[in-house]
């Protein structure tokens, strides 16, 4: 099964797509944690991504692409997969169904995570992430270490204000038009209200997968 998280900066798509990931037994491809991770690795693709980052601007279609190609052809993802802001761009979402297509599979399903944009600004302002295995977490301090690795806590240079802002505007101009041109290819995308507590966004999400 392929499912596509769409959804503002801060939705949630991170922390639901582990959740959901561990329930379903397929993998969460997260392009934001790849390009991380390449800007942590200082390659090439890491080199290119990390000034649209910082600014909280979109990574060019065609990386964003290069990288879908890897993940979706790779045996890991044989079953299916979580695609966690992987397509943002509605070339981004032609590209993925082409490629998708030569290899005989679709996207089953699309979920949009749907929060405001206050308490958007506020989990993001408030988020630390582990620099090593990237799980987001709220009150807790840059320099504490994950329960999950031991990794350090960290801020993203991208919950800046100024780069949260121009992350909203980019999702509404840029990302939003993903929705309809989902919706014109009668693909059912499923609106879930993600301003609740986490373990309820999680059912609401498995009860719309029929899981
Ligand atoms: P990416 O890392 O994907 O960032 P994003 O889409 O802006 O999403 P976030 O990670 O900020 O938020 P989230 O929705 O995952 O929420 P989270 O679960 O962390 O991308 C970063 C950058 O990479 C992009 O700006 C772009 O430059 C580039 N990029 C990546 N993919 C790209 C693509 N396809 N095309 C082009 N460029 C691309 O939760 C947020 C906070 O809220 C956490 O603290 C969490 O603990 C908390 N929280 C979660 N759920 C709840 C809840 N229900 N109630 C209260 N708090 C909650």
């Amino acid at each position: 099964m392929i499912i596509v998280l769409l959804g503002p900066p801060g939705a949630g798509k991170g922390t639901q797509a582990d959740r959901l990931a561990a329930r379903l037994g397929i993998p969460k491809i997260a392009t934001g944690d790849v390009l991380r991770a390449a800007v942590r690795d200082g390659t090439r693709r890491g080199l290119e991504a990390k000034s649209y980052m910082d600014r909280g601007d979109l990574v060019p279609d065609s990386v964003i692409l290069g990288i879908l190609q890897e993940v979706m052809t790779s045996p890991a993802t044989k079953k299916g997969a979580i695609l966690d802001g992987a397509v943002r761009t509605v070339p981004q979402a032609e590209g993925l169904g082409t490629m998708l297509a030569e290899i005989g599979k679709k996207v089953d399903k699309v979920l949009l995570f749907d929060v405001d944009d206050d308490e958007l600004v506020k989990r993001l302002s408030t988020r630390t992430v582990c620099e090593r295995c990237q799980t987001p977490y709220t009150g807790r301090d840059p320099g504490t270490s994950c329960t999950k690795c031991g990794g350090t806590l960290v801020r993203r240079k991208d919950d800046e204000p100024d780069a949260v802002r121009n992350r909203l505007e980019v999702y509404r101009t840029q990302t939003a038009p993903v929705i309809g041109w989902y919706g014109d290819r009668k693909m059912n995308v499923a609106r879930i209200d993600a301003d609740a507590p986490v373990d309820e966004v999680t059912a609401r999400a498995l009860q719309v997968l029929g899981k």
